[in-house]
């Protein structure tokens, strides 16, 4: 295992791709790293669709503005209100799925796969035409999709370490 700032500092997002295909083992580890997240009362109200098939990534990258990027595979990250295990999912879904897909980022970076994130939720036309193309029900939210394979493209490890955002003690310092 990398060390931990080494592996968050190298995640970036990745928009060119190599073609090669991910095996279902690797995608499932990166499910496995999504559902270790943290989430309000550990409500749990996740839901991932994994789509390879190209016909449909392919109507995907075409409606996505900001999202038309050759991987061989995205995982749609969802909200569901209705499968989680309380009540705190109803206002704190947003933040459940975030922690869920950042821990997926960083698995991913971890075993040398690019990613990146394209918006979903809060616009209600990409998630009408991810709910349309991938029978996603009304009342299930698409927040994401993350775009994942083999990165074809290069980004340099950074942080964007600002000290004047850290107010130590008091916000006023
Ligand atoms: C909520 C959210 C929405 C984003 N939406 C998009 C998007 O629609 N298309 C895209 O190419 N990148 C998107 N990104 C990726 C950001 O552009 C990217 O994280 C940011 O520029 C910083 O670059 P880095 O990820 O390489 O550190 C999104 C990121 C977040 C967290």
């Amino acid at each position: 295992m990398e060390d931990i700032l080494e592996l968050i500092f190298k995640r970036r997002s990745i928009r060119i791709y190599d073609r090669k295909k991910l095996d279902k083992e690797t995608i499932t580890k990166l499910m496995q790293a999504a559902m270790a997240a943290p989430s309000g009362s550990n409500s749990r109200p996740w839901e991932f669709v994994v789509v390879t098939d190209e016909e449909a990534l392919d109507k995907m990258r075409s409606k996505l503005k900001y999202g038309n990027y050759n991987a061989p595979a995205a995982v749609v990250v969802c909200g569901n209100i209705a499968i989680a295990q309380n009540e705190s999912a109803t206002r704190y879904w947003v933040q459940d799925c975030s922690a869920a897909t950042q821990n997926l980022l960083l698995a991913a970076a971890g075993l040398g796969l690019g990613t990146c994130w394209v918006a979903s939720y809060p616009k209600e036309d990409v998630m009408a035409m991810l709910r349309g193309i991938l029978e996603i029900p009304e009342e299930v939210f698409p927040l994401n999709v993350i775009f994942v394979g083999y990165p074809a493209e290069e980004k340099a490890p950074r942080t964007q370490y600002d000290e004047s955002r850290v107010h130590w003690e008091k916000y006023t310092n």
